[in-house]
């Protein structure tokens, strides 16, 4: 088993390496390799961890188709600060900003975000995973290497539009004290030829110089859109070098933790999840009741509340509701109760009506249909 698997990494290192080297043949062959390891060590295994080497090998080999007609981004030119800023003779120097950034580092978020654990009300299950998985190893990574723990990896965070994926997303570069490299799919895309890959590729250099770094791409499905027949040549080359940029964090000494975020999970292209490139699958769900009344309470704070009449009954009436949906609520209700206090000069107090005045106007955002959609990916998938 241990030459089997050994030569398994070997060629997925190998093909990773290629790639980033731009050498499309010489990944291709390293790709076909893994695959081909991937199947024997199927045979070997027992039913249940056949299973996984079967996909991890089906991955491969659509890679290796991939890269059969991929144009690969070449590496850039002098890489770090020091050489772009001097130039070199014949070679035109890389773009650097006037502090010495390099290349990719438009992406660097200058200040840490201000959101922490925190601020994220309730979410007690998925803030301890979180912890445990994600923010520990990367605050210690020599004790967690130590340990046989890889810091760093790939995170998706997954789940309906408005519950938190974004705000955990900042809370953990908040807690981990690294640059904090952030894009959306959006703003990584381009309909210009070749220049997605670059920006992609741009982007995970510029963490790489960094010994620990997070890497926060955000809205992640349209960055690697799930390969259909009317799917331009762009959304393929950005999936095949996204599943090698992406795999190539797993080797040398810097710890990289890549977070994914998405509400269409479905829409992402299926070899980013058999290859693994997201270790781990985070459903962000709906408000727990804590999550729902802390809100309301944040939302409340410090603003007079008739009685003040209590939230707890409130909390139990949101079920269902998004967290965006219950701060929507929120300030509805407070609007209402400044318009009265403009139109009747009466006192700035929210009234209980107020609030089911605001609950009724505003239905939640996410029906039981959809939920089950969620539900029925990851029995699918996970
Ligand atoms: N657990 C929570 N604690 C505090 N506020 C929350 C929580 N969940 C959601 N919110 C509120 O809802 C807003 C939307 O959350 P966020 O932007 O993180 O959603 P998202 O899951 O990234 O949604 P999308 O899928 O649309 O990007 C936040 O800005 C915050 O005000
Ligand atoms: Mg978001």
């Amino acid at each position: 088993m241990g030459f089997l698997s050994d030569k398994k990494t070997e060629h997925e290192s190998a093909c990773e390496a290629a790639i980033r080297a731009g050498d499309a043949a010489r990944a291709r062959f390293h790709a076909a390799k893994a695959a081909e390891f991937c199947y024997a060590l199927a045979k070997q295994a027992s039913r249940a961890v056949s299973a996984g080497y079967v996909s991890t090998a089906e991955g491969w080999i659509e890679i290796a188709e991939r890269l059969k007609s991929a144009r690969l981004t070449p590496p850039a030119r002098g890489t770090t600060p020091a050489v772009a800023a001097t130039g070199r003779s014949g070679a035109t120097p890389e773009p650097v900003g006037p502090d010495g950034a390099g290349e990719g580092d438009e992406f660097l978020v200058g200040e840490r975000p201000d959101v922490g654990f925190d601020d994220i009300d309730g979410m007690d299950a998925a803030k301890a995973t979180i912890r445990e998985m994600v923010v520990y190893p990367m605050k210690a990574p020599d004790k967690a290497r130590a340990l046989g723990l890889k810091p760093g990896g790939g995170v998706l965070l997954y789940g309906p539009p408005g519950n938190g994926k974004t705000l955990f997303g900042k809370a953990i570069a908040h807690e981990i004290d690294a640059p904090f490299f952030h894009a959306t799919g959006a703003q990584l895309r381009s309909k210009w030829h070749g220049e997605s890959e670059q920006r992609l590729s741009r982007l995970l250099q510029a963490a790489r110089r960094h010994p620990v770094a997070v890497v926060f791409l955000d809205e992640v499905d349209g960055l690697l859109p799930r390969r259909t027949s009317g799917s331009s040549v762009v959304d393929n080359r950005m999936v095949t070098q996204f599943l090698a940029e992406v795999g190539g964090f797993r080797d040398g000494d810097t710890a990289l933790l890549i977070l994914g975020a998405t509400n269409k999970p479905w829409e992402i292209d299926e070899a980013v999840f058999r290859t693994g490139r997201f270790d781990e699958k985070l459903y962000i769900g709906l408000p727990d009741a804590a999550a729902r009344l802390g809100m309301l309470e944040r939302s409340f704070r410090d603003v007079p509340r008739e009685g003040p009449f209590p939230l707890e009954p409130w909390a139990d009436r949101l079920d269902g509701y998004t967290g965006s949906d219950i701060t929507g609520v929120a300030k509805k209700a407070r609007q209402i109760a400044f318009r009265r206090s403009i139109e009747e000069n009466a006192d700035p107090l929210v009234l209980e009506a107020d609030l089911t005045a605001a609950a009724a106007a505003i239905p939640a955002s996410v029906t039981p249909e959809m939920i089950k959609q969620y539900e029925a990916f990851n029995a699918r998938r996970f």
